[in-house]
């Protein structure tokens, strides 16, 4: 109820000067000289961007990746020359990218945040002819004023492939903005309708909606977590099956996931976001599972068991309901394991991206 008292009071500022004229006059004189100190109040803030790369770029010679073609850019903080993205908007943003090895060398490119922190990155440690893709996406929290880029290993050996194609892409977005302004930033996914119009809303009305008015405190849920180690499968016998654990968190929001059982439960019943990518160790095959309990619900594999160690990615959408646990598996037998270390290659993040109204509900009260 406190914020409800916080809104209500902006909501009638903004509202009923549409039955005044002075009022009017002064919203019109503040719209045409400061549209953006008028924006952020009455819309949520969002921040997007999508870039892609035709041309190759070889280590040494070229650090941060920067694109030539800019496809979204929603708040306009990414600039493509630089190839980096800066925060105006504090809040947990989801990344992901993919990159191709050149044929011949290696790819190593880590997503890194301010000054070489590195936050996960894509590898393929294979210098044969073929080229091939890989992906990567990881789920931070950033600051004002953050940068996060792409960045090449210096060294000839290692390269990235693009053409018209194009193969390399880049594309990030502001999930949950942090919540701490007066003005409570609403959360991107669900605007309450007629709040982010510019010009004349409709007047306020007692019998207003005030469950969708509370949509801004709607349910958030939100994790992103890695492994610095490896994890090698063991063949001990039929034990319960255990989830694939990880070590760093990037992100726990609402603290659902336990990164010690390695699961994800679900507290607000909706529609959630998941995505993972597993390193593969050499000489053993790589086979992980997402699962929901003890169904499986997508998988990543490949059976080369040569000494190449390189990634593998998988992502989806799943309808959860309360109580629900998410994990992944990694095959249990010898034959089998995952690879990462300190650059992080496994990852695993999963968001709320539409709760159930039911969820709404509970949460409002
Ligand atoms: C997280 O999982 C571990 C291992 O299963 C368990 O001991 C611990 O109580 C869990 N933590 C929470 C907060 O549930």
């Amino acid at each position: 109820m406190k914020i409800l008292q916080i809104h209500r009071p902006a909501g009638v500022m903004v509202w009923r000067p549409c039955r005044t004229e002075s009022f009017l006059t002064l919203l019109i004189y503040l719209g045409c000289v400061t549209p953006l100190h008028i924006g952020p109040m009455i819309s949520s803030p969002r921040s997007a961007f999508s870039a892609t790369r035709s041309s190759s770029a070889l280590g040494g010679t070229h650090r941060t990746v920067t694109f030539d073609r800019l496809l979204v850019n929603i708040g306009d903080d990414f600039n493509p020359d630089t190839g980096r993205l800066r925060c105006r908007f504090p809040g947990a943003y989801y990344f992901s990218f993919t990159v191709e090895k050149f044929p011949e060398k290696m790819l190593s490119v880590m997503l890194v945040k301010n000054g070489l922190e590195v936050q996960a990155m894509a590898y393929d440690g294979y210098r044969n002819q073929g080229r091939k893709v890989h992906s990567q996406s990881v789920l931070i929290s950033l600051k004002l004023i953050d940068t996060v880029y792409l960045l090449l290993q210096e060294s000839p050996n290692y390269a990235i492939y693009s053409n018209v194609g194009p193969y390399i892409t880049f594309s990030g977005y502001l999930v949950y903005p942090e919540s701490t302004s007066s003005v409570g930033y609403l959360n991107n996914h669900l605007s309450p309708p007629g709040l982010h119009l510019p010009g004349c809303p409709p007047p306020v009305d007692p019998q207003y909606n005030w469950r969708r008015r509370g949509a801004h405190e709607e349910p958030r849920s939100a994790f992103s977590v890695a492994r610095t180690s490896s994890a090698l499968g063991k063949s001990k016998g039929r034990r319960e099956r255990e989830a694939l654990t990880f070590d760093v968190e990037y992100v726990n929001i609402g603290g659902h996931f336990n990164k010690t059982s390695g699961r994800f439960t679900c507290h607000f019943p909706g529609a959630y976001y998941f995505a993972f990518t597993v390193g593969k160790h050499p000489r053993r095959a790589v086979s992980v599972k997402l699962m929901t309990g003890r169904e499986v619900k997508a998988m990543v594999f490949d059976e080369d068991t040569s000494r190449r160690r390189e990634m593998q990615s998988q992502s989806l959408l799943l309808p959860l309901r309360r109580g629900e646990t998410v994990w992944l598996y990694s095959q249990q037998d010898e034959g089998y394991a995952v690879y990462s270390n300190q650059g992080r290659y496994t990852t695993f993040s999963g968001f709320l991206v539409y709760p159930d109204s039911e969820s709404l509900d509970r949460n409002f009260s």
